[in-house]
């Protein structure tokens, strides 16, 4: 996952604080995630502390920080579970909501649409993805 590296020369995870921020975005992320009723069902086979870690990666991929996973590709993880585009705009949506809430600046945020533009076809089911 290098995706982010081209387009944030010097890290917007430093930027907004680093491992504490992203923390506390998490926390509020999950909040919003957790009770939507679209997306929770995604989430009742994955216990909480896996939950936490997945909003976490999800938070430093986007904003550039240090790629501490090497765990499976996007692709691989996210295809067997089928996301439909709808769910994936939801998430973007949450993750841009918290953000916002937090204070982080508006360049910013516009770097994050862009890198998940990047990651869609990634994460979303192919066969949903006509005409996206
Ligand atoms: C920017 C978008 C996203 C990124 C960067 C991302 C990142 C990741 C990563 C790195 C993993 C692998 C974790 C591991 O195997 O240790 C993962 C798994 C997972 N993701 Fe995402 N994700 C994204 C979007 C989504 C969306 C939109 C959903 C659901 C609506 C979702 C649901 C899940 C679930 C349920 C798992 C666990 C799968 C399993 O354990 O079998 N993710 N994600």
């Amino acid at each position: 996952m290098t995706v982010t590296e081209e387009i944030t020369p010097s890290s917007h995870y430093e930027r907004i604080g680093g491992a504490g921020s992203v923390k506390a975005a998490v926390e509020l992320f999950y909040d919003r995630v957790l009770v939507d009723p679209d997306l929770a069902g995604y989430f009742t086979e994955v216990n909480m502390v896996e939950q936490r870690r997945h909003l976490a990666l999800m938070l430093t991929v986007v904003l550039g920080g240090p790629n501490e996973y090497s765990g499976r590709g996007l692709a691989e993880a996210h295809q067997p579970l089928n996301i439909p585009v709808e769910h994936y705009v939801k998430v973007g949506e949450h993750l841009t909501a918290t953000l916002t809430e937090l204070g982080v600046p508006a360049d910013i945020l516009a770097d994050v649409q862009v890198v998940l533009g990047q990651v869609q076809d990634q994460v979303v089911a192919s066969e949903s993805r006509q005409g996206a």
